[in-house]
């Protein structure tokens, strides 16, 4: 199985509730590697940017004003078969329908606020990684 690496958000619902630890250890424990990570105040432009694919989407506003609410931690992680392996810990998008033991189940607020982004395929994590990493800020 080919090595991959995705891209992933931990949103400012979890860092307000200082959980970057406890979804980090989650990560890792799936054999997920954490090849690049840093801490981020994300600009209107930024998050307008990022999910330009909702901007028709009735939830794209106040999807872009939580997201700029707080501190993000954006992430290259890195590992077999990663986007699908990411996808998995993380849970469902709304954590009423996660299984347990995910990060949306244990640790998501609500649909909105559900504590990290994961890329949904190999194409848009290399679009995704670009777009806040340089090929020399990830280590693996
Ligand atoms: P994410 O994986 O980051 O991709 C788009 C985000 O939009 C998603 O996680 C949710 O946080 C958010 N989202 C999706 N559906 C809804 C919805 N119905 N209402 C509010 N936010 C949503």
């Amino acid at each position: 199985m080919a090595i991959e690496r995705t891209f992933s958000i931990i949103k400012p619902d979890a860092t307000r509730r200082n959980l970057t630890g406890k979804i980090n250890a989650k990560l890792e424990d799936a054999g997920l590697r954490i090849v690049a990570q840093k801490r981020i105040q994300m600009t209107r432009e930024n998050a307008e940017t990022f999910y330009a694919v909702h901007k028709e989407r009735p939830f794209f506003g106040e999807l872009v004003d939580f997201m700029i609410s707080g501190p993000v931690v954006v992430q290259v992680l890195e590992g077999e078969n990663a986007v699908l392996k990411n996808r998995e810990v993380m849970g469902a998008t709304n954590p009423a329908d996660a299984d347990e033991g995910t990060i949306r189940k244990e640790f998501a607020e609500s649909i909105e606020a559900n504590s990290v982004h994961g890329s949904d395929s190999q194409e848009n994590a290399a679009i995704e990684i670009a777009y806040f990493f340089s090929g020399a800020d990830i280590v693996g």
